[in-house]
C-alpha cells in the first residue's frame, strides 16, 4: 500500500503515515459524493446552517489541539496557527448564516398567462485542492460555501500538511454532516488531480496553489466543461508615498511580508518606496526585520519558523543569491540554514535594497522572508511598477492623501487592495485575483456565488 509520510518541518520528525487512496478508492469516494446530492439537496438551507454552525463549534472546542497539529505539520508558529484555527472558523460561521440567504425572483412576463421565475441551487459535487500554507482556512472558505449552498464536497489536502484537514473533516462528520457530503482525498496532487479533473462526476474544481498548476487544472476540466475557482499566485506591490506614517507602515509591512514566514499569497513580495523615505524606511524595517526570533513555532518567542520543505528553501536562496550577484545590499538577514538530513529549512528574515527590476525576486513570486526594495520619484513609475506582473491578486499602499489613494485604487489592476492596511483579508469579504492570480473570489457575498446554478423557470397556459 502506497502510503503518505508526514515530517515536522521544524524538527525533521515523522508525525505521521497515512495510507494514500487509490484511483479506484477516489473514484469510488466521487461516486458516492454525487449520490449523496440527493440527500443533501432535501436539506433545508436551516438544517445546512445550523450545521455548519456546530462544526465551527466543535473546531472553537478543540482550537488548542487543531492549532497544535497545524503548527507541528506546517511549521508555522502556535500564535499564528490559533489564529488561523479562529480565520477558519469565520468562514463557516459567516456562510452558515449567507446558506439562509440564496435568493431567487420572478421577472414580469410579457403576457398575464405566464409567470417567470428564476431559483438558484447547489450546483453538484465540488473537489477541492488545498494548499499547506493555510491547512484550515483555504479548506473552510470553500467548504462553507459549498455546503450551504447545497453541494457535496471531497477535499485533497496539500501533501505536506493533511493531518489539519483530517482532524476537520473528523469534526464535520461529528457536528452531523454525512459522511459523504464531505469527503477526504489522501495523495499527491498530480495523481489526484487527474482523477478529479476528468470525473463525469464532479461539477466543480477549486483550487488554490500555484498558477502552473492552476492552468493545468483548468485546461484539463475542459473536456468535461466544469466550473473553476482559482485562487493562485500573487506578487503583491506595497507601495509607500512620501507623506505615509513609517513608524505605522512598519507594523504593517512587517505583518504582511513575515507573516507564516512569508508563505501567503497575498505577503507583500515588493516594497515601492518615495525616495524621500528610502533611508527611514529602510532603516527601521530592517532593524524589525533583525528583531524577529526565528525557531520552532511551538516555541512561545519564535516569529518565524522554518520554510516548507526544500523546493520552497531552493527558490528563496536562489532569489537572495541573484539579487545580490546583481547588486542588491543585505539590510538585514541574509543567512540560510538547510539540514538536509533531517529536512529542516529555515531562512533568516531578510531585507535587500538597492534592488533593481532584474531580478528574479522582481518578477517571480517569493514564498519566503524576503523583503527587496526599490525606491520610486513619481506616483506613476510606481504604478507601472506595481503593475508590470502578470499577477493580480493584491496590492497595498500607504498615504494619508486622499487624493493620492483615489488614484492609486483607480490605477492598480489587482483584485484586494490594502490602503494604510497590511492585513486586509477577512471572512466577509470577496479573496481573489485579476489575470493571472486567479478565477473567481472567495469570501463575502461574492464566495457563494461560484456554488450556484442558475434555473430558470417558465410557467404558462395559467
Ligand atoms: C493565501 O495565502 O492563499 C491566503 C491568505 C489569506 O487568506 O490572507
Amino acid at each position: 500500500m502506497n502510503e503518505l509520510k508526514v515530517y515536522n518541518p521544524a524538527t525533521g520528525d515523522l508525525l505521521a503515515q497515512l495510507a494514500m487512496d487509490s484511483t479506484e478508492l477516489i473514484e469510488t469516494k466521487l461516486k458516492a459524493g454525487h449520490d449523496a446530492l440527493t440527500v443533501w439537496r432535501k436539506t433545508s438551507a436551516y438544517e445546512r446552517s445550523a450545521l455548519l454552525t456546530k462544526w465551527a463549534a466543535l473546531i472553537v472546542a478543540n482550537k488548542a489541539e487543531i492549532a497544535k497539529i497545524m503548527t507541528e505539520e506546517n511549521g508555522k508558529p502556535l500564535k499564528e496557527s490559533l489564529g488561523e484555527v479562529d480565520y477558519a472558523v469565520s468562514y463557516l460561521t459567516w456562510y452558515a448564516e449567507e446558506a439562509k440567504r440564496i435568493y431567487g425572483r420572478t421577472i414580469p412576463a410579457s403576457s398575464t398567462n405566464k409567470r417567470l421565475i428564476v431559483t438558484r441551487q447547489g450546483l453538484g459535487l465540488v473537489a477541492a485542492i488545498t494548499p499547506w500554507n493555510f491547512p484550515a482556512a483555504m479548506m473552510t472558505r470553500k467548504a462553507g460555501p459549498a455546503l450551504a449552498a447545497g453541494c457535496t464536497f471531497i477535499v485533497k489536502p496539500a501533501e505536506d500538511t493533511p493531518l489539519t484537514m483530517i482532524r476537520l473533516v473528523e469534526l464535520a462528520h461529528e457536528a452531523g454532516i454525512p459522511k459523504d457530503v464531505l469527503q477526504c482525498v489522501i495523495g499527491y496532487g498530480h495523481e489526484v488531480g487527474p482523477v478529479f479533473t476528468t470525473s463525469p462526476y464532479v461539477r466543480k474544481i477549486t483550487f488554490t496553489g500555484s498558477t502552473p498548476v492552476g492552468k493545468r487544472l483548468i485546461s484539463e476540466s475542459a473536456a468535461t466543461v466544469k466550473h473553476m475557482s482559482m485562487e493562485l499566485g500573487g506578487h503583491a506591490p506595497f507601495i509607500i508615498c512620501e507623506d505615509a506614517d513609517i513608524d505605522y507602515v512598519i507594523g504593517q509591512a512587517m505583518a504582511s511580508k513575515f507573516r507564516n514566514a512569508g508563505q501567503t499569497c497575498v505577503c507583500a513580495n515588493r516594497f515601492i518606496v518615495h525616495q524621500s523615505v528610502l533611508a527611514e524606511f529602510s532603516e527601521k524595517f530592517a532593524k524589525a526585520a533583525r528583531a524577529l526570533k526565528m525557531g520552532n513555532g511551538m516555541d512561545e518567542a519564535t516569529d518565524i519558523g522554518p520554510l516548507i520543505n526544500q523546493k520552497g528553501f531552493d527558490k528563496v536562496v536562489f532569489q537572495i543569491e541573484d539579487a545580490k550577484a546583481k547588486g542588491a545590499t543585505v539590510l538585514a538577514g541574509g543567512n540560510t540554514f538547510a539540514d538536509h538530513d533531517k529536512g529542516t529549512y529555515f531562512v533568516e528574515p531578510t531585507v535587500l535594497s538597492n534592488v533593481t527590476l532584474d531580478m528574479n525576486i522582481m518578477s517571480e513570486e517569493t514564498f519566503g522572508p524576503i523583503a527587496p526594495i526599490i525606491a520610486y520619484e513619481n506616483l506613476e513609475d510606481a504604478v507601472a511598477i506595481a503593475n508590470g506582473t502578470p499577477f493580480g491578486l493584491a496590492a497595498y499602499f500607504f498615504t494619508d492623501n486622499y487624493k493620492r489613494g483615489i488614484y492609486l485604487q483607480d490605477q492598480l489592476d489587482f483584485g484586494i487592495i490594502g490602503w494604510n492596511d497590511g492585513l486586509p483579508s477577512a471572512a466577509q469579504v470577496p479573496f481573489g485575483g485579476f489575470k493571472e492570480s486567479g478565477l473567481g473570489r472567495e469570501g463575502g457575498i461574492e464566495g457563494i456565488e461560484p456554488y450556484l446554478e442558475t434555473k430558470y423557470l417558465s410557467i404558462g397556459q395559467l
